[in-house]
């Protein structure tokens, strides 16, 4: 079997996209490349998922994430992380940038910045992080050379909610993907990716649902 097209040993079963009063509000952020906010945004695009990408953050003049914005049609702003005093500056700024788009829940994309309190309390429980690999094993940088190097021979992605921790926090969904005797860094990311695009969507429709009953609960 071609290793590049080897199937996902798990995916979760994406049943019936869920329908909401109105789209899901969302922020979303990215330093790099760009491929999981682009899957958002096809998501929504074909209409599986019931959302709207309010405005993308970037941290990065030159990252591809900006780009692909630009050719979606999408607002981005960019917070160059060296131009705040702290952090928590840094979040502070965030905040008020997603609170002005009346977003109502953030992902980040591939976000490669810790973030504080300041942004976490601000959307508590409906701030969404993707990662490679089958948390809680190999957290933090390097999560594909760190399961590589250990010699397990499953890994993965999971899409969590961010608390105060490095990839920590509740798991809303996995995907499982093998790792083949041939496997090298690069091939094996690509397959995890290829899993992140259609985790991401549908981790984000399954933790909307949560957010929309929570908030009809509230009044
Ligand atoms: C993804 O692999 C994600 O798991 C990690 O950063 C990467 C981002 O890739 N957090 P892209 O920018 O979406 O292509």
């Amino acid at each position: 079997m071609d290793s590049e097209c080897y199937p996902a040993l798990i995916v979760p079963a994406i049943g019936t996209w869920p329908r909401f009063d109105s789209p899901l509000r969302l922020g979303v952020m990215a330093s790099g490349t760009g491929t999981n906010f682009e899957a958002l945004q096809s998501a929504i695009a074909c209409g599986d998922l019931d959302a709207q990408i309010r405005v993308l953050v970037v941290n990065k003049a030159g990252c591809g994430a900006r780009d692909r914005a630009e050719r979606l049609g999408i607002q981005c702003e960019l917070r160059d992380h060296r131009l705040f005093a702290s952090r928590e500056e840094m979040d502070h700024d965030l905040v008020r940038t997603f609170q002005n788009e009346g977003v109502e829940a953030v992902v980040m994309a591939g976000w490669m910045r810790i973030v504080t309190p300041v942004l976490i309390d601000a959307f508590p429980g409906r701030l969404l992080n993707i990662h490679p690999s089958l948390l809680p094993s190999f957290k933090g940088m390097d999560a594909i050379g760190q399961c590589l190097s250990s010699g397990v021979t499953v890994t993965g992605c999971t899409v969590h909610e961010v608390l105060n921790d490095v990839d920590a926090g509740p798991i809303v969904a996995q995907a499982a993907v093998p790792i083949l005797s041939d496997d090298t860094r690069d091939r094996l990311s690509r397959r995890i990716q290829v899993q992140e695009h259609r985790l991401l969507p549908w981790a984000t429709a399954l933790a909307g649902q949560r957010w929309r009953t929570a908030a009809a609960t509230q009044g």
